[in-house]
């Protein structure tokens, strides 16, 4: 692995981002830090805690364990990319709806990993939601509400066929938001995992 900094393409929300630093400098930070999207949340920084989840090609990640390297040509949803503009998805209204942020720190990674699961599984019963989210922790609400605003925002997009995705067009502020992004240079670096673990 060379020790050098690097400079990795990838889409990100639907606009194409150049991401810098050391080639294991963690996503979390990257996307937090250059691009400046700090809905991403660090919990443990370990991988157990979900809160730095993210999409990644399509696959929930914990973006404390990818290293910028792995980012190359990827497409990434944050949770900034999950509405459209003014819309939100129909977990996000749920999450309103059913009380299901406290101190809002797991509600970000909560949501890509509803959002993801119901990009690949439509309808999902009750014990699907529970598994799908069983890698997120919350410290606040106690799990109900999330579960119950999960398994609403299926019912809603079972009924409502229009109902959003994971956003592929950028929205106005997230084009301000990489039009005026610094490049920075190197990233920090804590954390640094050469096991590659990233998906769960
Ligand atoms: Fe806890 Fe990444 S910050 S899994
Ligand atoms: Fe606070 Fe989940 S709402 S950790």
């Amino acid at each position: 692995m060379p020790d050098t900094p690097i400079a990795v393409r990838c889409r990100v929300n639907g606009i194409d981002a150049t991401l810098h630093g050391h080639p294991m400098t963690r996503l979390l930070d990257a996307l937090r830090i250059e691009l400046h999207l700090t809905g991403t949340k660090e919990g443990c920084g370990e991988g157990e805690c979900g809160a730095c989840s993210i999409s990644l090609d399509g696959r929930l990640v914990n973006s404390c364990l990818v290293p910028l390297v792995q980012a190359g040509g990827s497409e990434i949803v944050t949770i900034e990319g999950v509405a459209q503009g003014d819309r939100l998805h129909a977990v996000q209204e749920a999450f309103i709806a059913f009380g299901g942020a406290q101190c809002g720190i797991c509600t970000p990674g909560m949501i890509l990993a509803a959002v993801t699961l119901l990009e690949r599984t439509p309808n999902p019963g009750e014990d699907e939601v529970k598994e799908a989210l069983a890698g997120n922790l919350c410290r606040c609400t106690g799990y109900i509400r999330i579960f119950e605003a999960v398994l609403e925002a299926c019912r809603r997009t079972r009924t409502a066929s229009d109902s959003p995705g994971l956003r592929r067009e950028p929205s106005a502020a997230a084009e301000r938001v990489c039009a005026t992004r610094p490049a920075l240079g190197v990233g920090p670096q804590r954390h640094e995992k050469k096991d590659g673990g990233a998906s769960r």
